[in-house]
């Protein structure tokens, strides 16, 4: 039986160093164990597989990979495999084309005998996956076939892993252009606002301003935390400390909560606030910039490079003993994942329920933020 391995979903730095762990980490135990490849995510399990797949594999195939970024075995989204949320007008269409596509990738899984499918990705690849595992065990009962996922993506919203990898690379990106931008901002006396990436998550907005050192961070998951009002508030409070130049870093959640047009009016708010006009003698300039995918590029960092090693291998035990370091053995589709230094396991059905997991007004790095950051009551 074949082992397939595949990245889906946004690319994340760190994804080719986790094709080769599990790759090298398959074939240390079992040298003869077939391996295979499927390119673009998983649009490659539905095409002709002579052009989709890389069959039996050898290690000249994952040579001078390990310090790349994005995925060398390419990635992409499947709109097929995924339903809008809410009432759509047309569902028959969508659930006919998602069964389509469905059967054409089951149908050359079992073709080309994979029993073990790796998937390298975010959550919506694990609920994709999820998708794929159901319908081929109901296409052909008979035969063994499980979904092992390893958690990629630069949200870090995968529930039951610490950090997904691609995290810690792109948190050092959104860092370095916070440290650029703050050259020119401090220069100019500005406000900027910066938005950075994170779908529905906070993560990283809330850690690269923390590590950036911003004065405001706006993440979705705390209402309080994008109202317009409050903001002023506080740097009204900054103004009044000797605040001459302010970082505010948003989430892209925000935008698609609170408007598009969000970061536009505040920053007009900001122009026309009469307590930084008073104090500055005429408005302070805004300007609005986005980080956008500059984010999810160049080489992994050192941190990911590890994790992704540690994952990509943890995959591997899982498929050919079972488990990762005496964690329970999951049956069926599992998941790895970090937790402190350890890899562990999970089912897929458990990650995708708790999955994107977000942040709470309780999470440390939320709680460090409100010490850390401009308040209302800034009382020094
Ligand atoms: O999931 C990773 C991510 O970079 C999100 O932060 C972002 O919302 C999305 O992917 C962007 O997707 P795309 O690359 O398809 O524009």
């Amino acid at each position: 039986m074949t082992v397939g391995i595949l990245t889906s979903g946004g690319d994340a730095p760190g994804m080719n160093t986790a094709v080769r762990a599990a790759f090298r980490a398959l074939k240390m135990r079992e040298p003869d164990r077939e391996i295979l490849f499927f390119r673009d995510g998983f649009r490659g399990l539905a095409r002709r597989l002579d052009s989709a797949s890389d069959r039996n594999v050898d290690r000249r195939a994952i040579r001078d990979i390990i310090h790349r970024g994005g995925t060398f075995l390419g990635t992409g989204r499947v709109p097929e495999l995924r339903l809008p949320e809410g009432p759509v007008a047309d569902l028959e269409e969508r659930l006919a084309a998602r069964e389509a596509f469905l059967r054409v990738a089951v149908a050359n899984l079992y073709q080309m005998q994979v029993d073990h499918l790796v998937v390298i990705g975010g959550d919506g690849s694990f609920r994709g996956a999820k998708l794929i595992a159901e319908s081929f065990r109901s296409a052909f009962p008979r035969r063994p076939f499980r979904v092992i996922g390893v958690p990629a993506s630069i949200d870090n919203d995968i529930f039951g892993s610490q950090y997904s990898i691609g995290f810690d690379s792109a948190l050092n990106n959104v860092v370095d252009a916070i440290r650029k931008i703050r050259d020119t901002v401090e220069s100019h006396k500005r406000a900027i606002i910066l938005e950075v990436m994170g779908n529905t998550s906070g993560w990283l907005a809330l850690q690269s301003a923390i590590a950036g050192g911003a004065a405001i961070v706006a993440i979705p998951e705390v209402e309080a935390s994008y109202d317009h009002d409050l903001i002023l508030q506080r740097l009204a409070a900054g103004i009044r400390r000797d605040y001459r130049y302010f970082i505010i870093v948003v989430a892209e959640g925000v935008h698609k909560r609170a408007g598009a047009d969000w970061s536009i009016r505040l920053g007009a708010r900001i122009e026309a606030d009469p307590r930084i006009r008073e104090a500055l003698g005429g408005a302070m300039e805004v300007r609005l910039n986005s980080i956008g995918h500059l984010a999810r590029g160049g080489s992994p960092s050192a941190l990911d490079n590890t994790l992704a090693g540690l994952l990509g291998a943890a995959a591997a035990d899982v498929i050919q003993t079972g488990s990762v370091g005496g964690e329970p053995v999951i049956e069926g589709d599992a998941v790895v994942g970090i937790h402190g230094p350890f890899p562990v396991v999970l089912s897929l059905e458990e990650v995708v329920q708790g999955s994107p997991r977000l942040v709470t007004v309780q999470s440390p790095l939320y709680q460090l933020s409100e010490k850390l950051m401009l308040q209302a009551e800034q009382p020094f």
